[in-house]
């Protein structure tokens, strides 16, 4: 086991009835004002993916734009936002996705993923899956090749890599 993993949880605040009631909310900024917490999490990344010929990390909004660039910048690969509906002033491809209630959506660039690019999708913790599954969608139906998946928390209990058929996720902390 990696013992900075532990100090990496501990720094994640846990905050109850957010959102919603019955909800416990796993909140990485109190990560991001730990200097080692920060700099390990990065650096875990880095050491597992900078041999793993990246071309371009994915980064889902919006904690995925915390974690991504600097994995993207010490690995020497491009960075690319996967958006909300209508932030994205180009042309887009957009991938619906279900939520608990209703569905959402999120968007890219086009041209922003090139066929037969490796990619790396990042985000700060997968729930359901619904997000990330729709991220995969985007890169794949433009042609990219998703190498794999990275996020800092799973929410195991919830199932969520069930979600991503067999694409393979690499996690740091599991909350069930
Ligand atoms: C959270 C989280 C993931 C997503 C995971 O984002 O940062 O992106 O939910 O949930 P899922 O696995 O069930 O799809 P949120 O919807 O809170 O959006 P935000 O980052 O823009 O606040
Ligand atoms: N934290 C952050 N994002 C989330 C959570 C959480 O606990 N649950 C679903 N999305």
């Amino acid at each position: 086991a990696d013992s900075r993993l532990t100090h990496i949880k501990d720094s994640i605040r846990s905050i109850p009835d957010f959102p919603k009631a019955g909800i416990i909310f796993r909140d990485v900024t109190t990560l991001l004002l730990d200097h080692k917490a920060f700099k390990d999490t990065i650096d875990i990344f880095v050491e597992r993916y900078k041999d793993m010929k990246i071309d371009v990390v994915v980064g889902i909004e919006a904690r995925g734009f915390i974690f991504g660039p600097p994995i993207a910048l010490a690995i020497g690969a491009k960075f690319v936002p996967q958006r909300k509906p209508r932030k994205l002033p180009g042309p887009v491809v957009s991938q619906e996705y279900s939520l608990e209630y209703g569905t959402d959506k999120i968007e890219m660039h086009v041209g922003a993923v090139q066929p037969g690019e490796r990619c790396l999708v990042v985000d700060d913790l997968i729930a359901t899956g619904g997000t990330l599954a729709a991220g995969i969608q985007l890169i794949e139906r433009v042609g990219g090749e998703v190498v794999e998946c990275a996020c800092l928390i799973e929410l195991s209990d919830l199932k969520g890599r069930d979600k991503l058929k067999g694409k393979p996720i690499f996690i740091l902390v599991d909350f069930e």
